[in-house]
Formats: structure tokens, sequence, C-alpha cells
């Protein structure tokens, strides 16, 4: 069984941090956040006893990391990985900058540079999969960026503003990662 990380990762200013039950609510103000409903499977506002539920099983569970992004030292958003297979050697991840203004400056770019350290190097995984409804261009071509190949589509996976929405679906494999300098994790 992977075990749960226990330590920060830093690159630059940006960091991520194990979630703790502390969390809680600025997790629930984020994700109900529009900007980040709109690009996620589910858009409903997530009512406290939902997420409370989804947290706590979230934290008992092998399968799934939740990570807070910190930038300079503040919360601002949180990372997912999930479908963790040590035995596979495969996962997946979701993101999002909750604090609407901090979006498009470079963090989530950041953000996947430590997202990939913590799966590629310290997991010592083969393979990171994501889903991504298909007119967030913004974050397919991030990912694409990284490395990561459509492998599929899921026709029609939401609806959304009255139309239906397909997700693509993208996968890293190892043998595909982007040389990248190291991780600044000292000042
Ligand atoms: C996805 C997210 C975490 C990315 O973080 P970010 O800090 O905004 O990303 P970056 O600033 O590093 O930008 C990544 C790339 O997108 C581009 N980009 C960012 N905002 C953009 C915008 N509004 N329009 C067009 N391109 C944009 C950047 O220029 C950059 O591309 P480049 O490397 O070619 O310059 C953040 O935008 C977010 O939380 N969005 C809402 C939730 C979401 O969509 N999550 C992903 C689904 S799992």
């Amino acid at each position: 069984m992977t075990e749960k990380p226990a330590a920060p990762i830093r690159d630059g200013p940006v960091a991520i941090r194990p979630a703790d039950s502390a969390d809680k609510s600025r997790i629930r103000a984020w994700r109900n956040k529009p900007h980040v409903r709109q690009n996620m499977y589910t858009d409903h506002k997530i009512k406290k006893a939902e997420h409370e539920n989804w947290l706590e099983a979230a934290q008992c569970d092998p399968t799934r990391e939740l990570w807070v992004i910190q930038c300079d030292g503040e919360d601002i958003g949180v990372v997912l990985i999930s479908e963790i297979d040590p035995v596979g050697k495969s996962a997946s991840w979701a993101f999002y900058i909750g604090e609407e203004g901090l979006t498009g400056r470079g963090i989530g770019t950041r953000v996947e540079r430590l997202v990939l350290h913590r799966i590629f190097d310290e997991l010592k995984f083969d393979r990171l999969r994501c889903e991504v409804l298909e007119f967030n261009q913004m974050v397919i071509g991030l990912h694409r960026k990284f490395g990561f190949r459509e492998t599929g589509r899921i026709e029609a996976r939401v609806e959304r503003d009255g139309k239906m929405v397909a997700a693509v679906c993208l996968e890293l494999e190892r043998g595909n990662l982007p040389k990248q300098p190291p991780l600044e994790t000292t000042d």
C-alpha cells in the first residue's frame, strides 16, 4: 500500500502540502467557486454534509491523496490524486486554484511539476491519467506540454449550459516525461 504523503513539496513560491481536517471549510469554498465548478464533472453547489462525507472518505482511502496548493505560504487550491494503484503503478489526478485572481499566472504549471514529482519520482509510478472537459482547452494544452497524450474521449460526459460535453482522457507515460529543470526546493 502507498504511504500517505507526509511532507510538503515545493517549487519556488508554489508548494503542495497534505490536506488535513482543518482545511475542510476552505476546500468546500474553493470547490464551490463558479470558475472551478464549471470545469468539474459535477457543477452543483456542494452542501456542508456532502462535502464532509466526501472529505472523510478521501482521508481514509489509500487510493486517494488530497493536497492543498500554496503560493507564497498562502493556501489557494487543491490537488486530488486518485485511483492510486501501487501494483499497476498508475494514478489519476485533478486540480484547481480556488482563488480566482491567482489563475493564469503560472502557478498551475508549477503545481503540475510538483504532481509529476510526486507520481514519478516519489511513488515511482509509470503512468498518470486525467480527464478534462473538452472546452477546457487551456488545461488540455497545459497537460500536453508536460507530455500527456490523448487516449480517448467520453462522449456526452456532462451536461453544461444545456449542451452535452465530452471529456478528453489524457495519459502521461514515464517514457514521455519532459526534461525539466530540478524543482526549486530552497530559497
Ligand atoms: C487549471 C488551473 C489549476 C491552472 O492553473 P493556472 O495557474 O491558471 O495555470 P498557468 O497560469 O500555469 O497556465 C497554464 C497555461 O494556460 C495558459 N492560460 C492560463 N490562463 C489562461 C486563460 N485564461 N486563457 C488562455 N490561456 C490561459 C497559460 O498561458 C499557460 O500556457 P503557457 O504555458 O503556454 O503560457 C487553474 O486555471 C484553475 O484552477 N482552473 C479552474 C479549475 C480547472 O479547470 N481545473 C482543471 C480541471 S481538472
